[in-house]
Order: C-alpha cells, then sequence, then structure tokens
C-alpha cells in the first residue's frame, strides 16, 4: 500500500491547490494525435483514465468526439470538468478507482495516457498494463506520453525509461511507437516519449 493508491491523497491536493502537474491545458502531442484523427473516430469509445482536470476530454468533446469517458477517483477535479462542461454526458463522468473498473461493463477504441502511468504506485505498473489490455477491445490502442526520466524521488511523478515501458507492455501490446515526443510541453521537452501502442488481445 502507498498513500498514491489512495483517492484522498490526491483530493486533498485538489483541495488544497497543489496540483504541479496540471498544466492547464490540453497537453500538445496529444492534441495533435486528435486532430489528426479521421472523422470516423468521432464515435469511438475512448478513455481517459486519471483524468484530473482532464483538458483532453474537454477537447475532446470541443471538437465534437461523442462517446468520450473521463475516469478518476478524486471527485474534485470531476465536478469541476461537469461545470465547465454542463453539455457534457454525467454518465461519462465516472468517479471511481481504475482498477475496480469492470472490462464487462466498459470496453474502449483508444485510451489517452496523460500522466496517470506516472502517478500510480510503482508496484502496480504491471496491473496498469493487464487492466488497460482488458479495458481495451481486441486492437485498441493506448496512446499517449510516458515520462523517461528518473526522478529519483519516492513520491509522483514516478519515472521510468523505454527500456522498463517495452518489457512491460509487451506481453500485452505490441508497441508501434515508442520515441522521444518531439512537442512537448516546453516544461517536460526531452523528458517523453510518445507511446502508440495496439491491444494484442483477440477477443
Ligand atoms: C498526476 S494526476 C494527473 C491528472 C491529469 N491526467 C493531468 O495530466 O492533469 C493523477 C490523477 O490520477 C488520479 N488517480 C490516481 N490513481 C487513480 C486510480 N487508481 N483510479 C482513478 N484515478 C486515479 C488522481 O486522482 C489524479 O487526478
Amino acid at each position: 500500500m502507498n498513500i498514491v493508491d489512495q483517492a484522498g491523497f490526491w483530493q486533498q491536493r485538489y483541495e488544497k491547490n497543489s496540483t504541479g502537474w496540471d498544466m492547464g491545458e490540453v497537453s500538445l502531442p496529444l492534441k495533435a494525435y486528435v486532430d489528426q484523427l479521421p472523422a470516423s473516430a468521432k464515435d469511438q469509445a475512448i478513455l481517459v483514465a486519471g483524468a484530473g482536470n482532464a483538458y483532453e476530454v474537454g477537447y475532446l468533446h470541443k471538437q465534437g468526439f461523442t462517446n468520450a469517458t473521463l475516469v478518476d477517483f478524486a471527485p474534485a477535479p470531476i465536478e469541476a470538468f461537469a461545470e465547465r462542461y454542463p453539455s457534457f454526458p454525467t454518465e461519462h463522468l465516472i468517479c471511481a478507482d481504475f482498477f475496480a473498473l469492470s472490462p464487462n461493463d466498459y470496453q474502449f477504441d483508444w485510451v489517452l495516457e496523460q500522466t496517470f502511468f506516472c502517478a500510480i504506485n510503482p508496484a502496480r505498473r504491471d496491473d496498469y498494463v493487464q487492466q488497460m489490455a482488458k479495458l481495451l477491445k481486441p486492437n485498441g490502442k493506448l496512446v499517449g506520453l510516458l515520462f523517461e526520466k528518473d526522478f529519483g524521488k519516492p513520491h509522483p511523478p514516478f519515472g521510468g525509461n523505454a527500456d522498463e515501458y517495452r518489457q512491460r507492455f509487451a506481453p500485452y501490446f505490441d508497441i508501434k511507437v515508442m520515441e522521444p515526443c518531439y512537442n512537448s510541453h516546453p516544461a517536460r521537452q526531452g523528458s517523453e516519449l510518445f507511446v502508440k501502442m495496439q491491444n494484442k488481445r483477440q477477443h
């Protein structure tokens, strides 16, 4: 057990406005990814887990994506999101532990990863990989950013590197892209990998 496993830890950070990870805008690499998607993607089921203030979900909504779901176990950012986006369907605002989501209830075409993997207890990284593979449809895609940096601290963000990620993800995902991110936010320049992985699960 690690304090980051507890929703209360994160909720307090939001209540105290101690959210150093929050960029206050949609992640530029993810915006660029979304912008090049075909119109046929607009009704695909998309998950942003550990979404926090969920600028990516807000962006998807504004761009006409109709089937995006936000998951976070801290209620504060979800309530704030609901106020900012009153037209967003409330049934797609899920206040729950990502690890407790049942694949019988949720199946997604793709997932956007943005500073969620680095926030979870490092001992749960393999659980994250397996849970993503279960929540994604066969051939579904996990797209996003992972830190390539060792922060050397006993608290989030917990870093990592491409070798570790390849080892962890390869049993469950075909790693299509894992490369230094060229369009990171200036504060994260040179410390992120852009990844695109396809679920290996067949059914
Ligand atoms: C570092 S923040 C990142 C938030 C957002 N993705 C961003 O980039 O601003 C990590 C988020 O993950 C959420 N979180 C951590 N563990 C979680 C879990 N097991 N289930 C659901 N949400 C979780 C926290 O409440 C927090 O909002």
